[in-house]
């Protein structure tokens, strides 16, 4: 079995003081950063780019998972390779093409990972599973923090399992993620939990206290827990 990541997003954090957040959020156990990036056209709300990812890079050693919701993308992907992503999902839904925009991110030697609308079915990603190392299973319409999962996205899940078949292909499960359905998350086949306002909701106190619930419920389905 792939390991098990938590993936707080910042995007529920309070950005007047990102820097303390961002080390707040590490030191309570998030195993690598979610980073959202949206361009008020691919999806209906602004949030940061690349300087601000570059402004946080040098306050934590965790990887960066940079899920971009912006069309067009490619223009964009080398700024975010140099303010320090380790990771660059794109959607499939945001251009013409995906496979190219792909092997784009393999070349800047980062990995790469397609995102899926709640409404887009597992065959787009058929023909480039060789190019990709995580698929991103949207279970919110992307554009906001805080909204409610999607069941269906349980679903696609099981499917894009069966599909990857014995590939080193992670699954990220994106949007409404909690301690409420971590464990249906992972037990469908989600590896990699990406979370903002469950982890992000109680303020730095409650932080450790939240990563640890949605771990605990995920391994447990896992049946990784004694
Ligand atoms: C939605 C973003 C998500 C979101 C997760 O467009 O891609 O990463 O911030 O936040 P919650 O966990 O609050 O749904
Ligand atoms: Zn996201």
């Amino acid at each position: 079995m792939r390991p098990l990541h938590i993936l707080p997003s910042i995007l529920s954090s309070d950005f007047s003081r990102l820097g303390e957040e961002v080390h707040a959020i590490v030191a309570a156990g998030a195993d690598e950063l979610h980073l959202d990036v949206m361009d008020g056209h691919f999806v209906p709300n602004i949030s940061f780019g690349p300087d601000i990812i570059k402004s946080i890079r040098g306050v934590t050693d965790v990887p960066f998972d940079v899920h971009l919701m912006i069309s067009p993308v490619d223009p964009y992907l080398d700024a975010f390779a140099k303010a320090g992503a380790d990771a660059i999902h794109v959607h499939a839904e945001a251009g013409p093409h995906l496979h190219r925009s792909l092997q784009h991110i393999r070349g800047l030697g980062l990995k790469a990972g397609v995102a899926l609308n709640p409404a887009t079915p597992v065959e787009a990603i058929r023909y480039v599973l060789d190019h990709v190392d995580a698929v991103l299973v949207m279970s919110v319409n992307p554009g906001f923090g805080g909204q409610k999962f999607i069941p269906s996205a349980l679903e696609k899940i099981r499917a894009i399992k069966a599909l990857i078949e014995d590939r080193p292909i992670d699954i990220e499960v994106d949007g409404g993620v909690d301690a409420s359905n971590a464990g249906a998350v992972a037990a469908a086949g989600g590896t990699r939990l990406v979370a903002g306002s469950a982890v992000f909701r109680d303020g730095p106190t409650g932080y450790k206290k939240n990563i640890d619930a949605i771990r605990h419920a995920a391994l447990s389905a896992r049946g990784e827990l004694i």
